[in-house]
């Protein structure tokens, strides 16, 4: 058996999952369940981020997040601690993009309404 397909690697371990709703950070969330994590699904997207904890109920908790907002991330954390105890990992995975547009379209309209919103706070600002 390969180190990563070794069971429990993180047993006793919390771990937050921001953009847990979908692709890279459902996979994410529920590996680290499957490897022993308590993990919370932070997400803005309510329906997303339901189903990945329906994967592993036991394991996992569902909090609405929109990690652009500092205030989200307070009640996040709360939570977290209120549902599994001190947190020890954040997979800061969320994020966005469009599909199928002009790059700098694209660019002009995320660097102001999304991507920097979500930089900043993740930095701190
Ligand atoms: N898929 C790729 O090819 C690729 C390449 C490079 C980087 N990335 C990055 O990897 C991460 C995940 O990508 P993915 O393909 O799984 O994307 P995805 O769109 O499938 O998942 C992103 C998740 O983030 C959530 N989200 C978006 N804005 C949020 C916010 N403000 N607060 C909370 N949740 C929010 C969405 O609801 C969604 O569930 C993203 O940050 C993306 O930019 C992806």
């Amino acid at each position: 058996m390969s180190s990563i397909a070794k069971a429990g690697r993180l047993a006793g371990k919390v771990a937050i999952v921001t953009g847990g709703g979908s692709g890279y950070g459902a996979g994410i969330a529920k590996l680290f369940a499957e490897q022993g994590a308590k993990v919370v699904v932070a997400d803005i997207n309510e329906d997303g981020g339901k189903r990945t904890v329906a994967a592993m109920p036991d394991s996992m908790r569902f909090h609405k997040t929109n990690v652009a907002k500092e205030s989200d991330w307070k009640r996040l954390v709360e939570a977290s601690q209120m549902a599994f105890g001190s947190i020890n990992c954040l997979v800061n995975n969320a994020g966005t993009t469009y599909r199928n547009k002009g790059r700098l379209q694209i660019y002009n309209h995320m660097r102001v309404t999304q991507l920097m919103p979500i930089a900043a706070d993740a930095r701190g600002y």
